[in-house]
């Protein structure tokens, strides 16, 4: 699966939490839900491991491109590409019927993150997983101030939902404590926290580029170190649904 694929920094460490996951349930065909899943890019591998993947997303172009990958590497009757909304599952998945869900790089952009992850919660089966990446606001603060841009840094760091204003791609993102807080309040239990990116957007390209291998072991070595971790450009949690 991953390990046929190139791991980059943005998936090495979501990709060794999930590898966990798997080989703890090793033989069993997992039912995964894939919440603004996009172009399939944690979907498809892990169709290709043999499990059954439902990607939810808004778009309709994602979901076309999703499809393409899916059969071109031979997978498309493991693959559901399914148009909708985040907070709406109930009516797209059967309830308490996932293994696993991911929600990747969503919950910033969503009106409203609660209802989304409640229905991702609605989704899992007692003792199912979740994994969750979520933009970190520590990151955001510094990229800006480090491009000179102290103002918009300044107005990230004091908005209550880490955002620069109707400027700003995302809606909010999140520290460690915030993103724990709207998992738990949403029945889940949080058992692990990574930083993903803690140095790769900091680097110089050159030094990205020159050692891609270095830099993904020294990203998976501080992923779950704090301060490190909490000064990454998102944060992936694994919570589960308790049994
Ligand atoms: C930044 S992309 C992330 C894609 C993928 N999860 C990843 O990590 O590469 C965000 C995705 O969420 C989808 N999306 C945004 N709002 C959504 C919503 N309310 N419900 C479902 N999907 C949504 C977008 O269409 C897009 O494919």
């Amino acid at each position: 699966m991953e390990q046929t694929r190139t791991l980059t920094p943005r998936t090495a460490v979501i990709w060794a939490v999930l590898r966990a996951e798997l080989d703890r349930r090793a033989g069993e065909q997992l039912t995964v839900l894939d919440v603004g899943g996009g172009t399939g890019g944690f979907a498809v591998p892990l169709a290709e491991a043999g499990h059954r993947v439902t990607v939810v997303d808004a778009s309709p172009d994602a979901l076309a491109a999703l499809t393409r990958r899916a059969a071109e590497a031979g997978v498309a009757e493991r693959v559901r590409a399914v148009q909708g909304d985040g907070d709406a599952l109930a009516g797209l998945v059967e309830p308490a019927t996932v293994d696993l869900v991911l929600c990747h790089s969503v919950l910033e952009v969503v009106d409203d993150p609660a209802p989304v992850v409640a229905a991702l919660v609605a989704a899992l089966r007692p003792g199912g997983a979740a994994s969750v990446l979520v933009a970190g606001r520590a990151a955001a603060v510094l990229a800006r101030a480090m491009n000179g841009h102290l103002d918009v840094a300044a107005a990230l760091a004091a908005d209550p939902d880490g955002s620069a204003g109707p400027r700003d791609t995302l809606r909010r993102r999140y520290d460690a404590k915030g993103a724990v807080a709207l998992l738990t309040a949403a029945g889940l239990a949080v058992e692990e926290i990574h930083g993903v990116r803690v140095l790769a957007d900091l680097l110089p390209a050159a030094v990205a580029d020159g050692q891609p291998a270095a830099l993904v072991e020294l990203e998976r070595a501080l992923a779950a170190r704090p301060p490190y971790r909490d000064l990454a450009a998102a944060l992936h949690l694994f919570a589960r649904r308790p049994a």
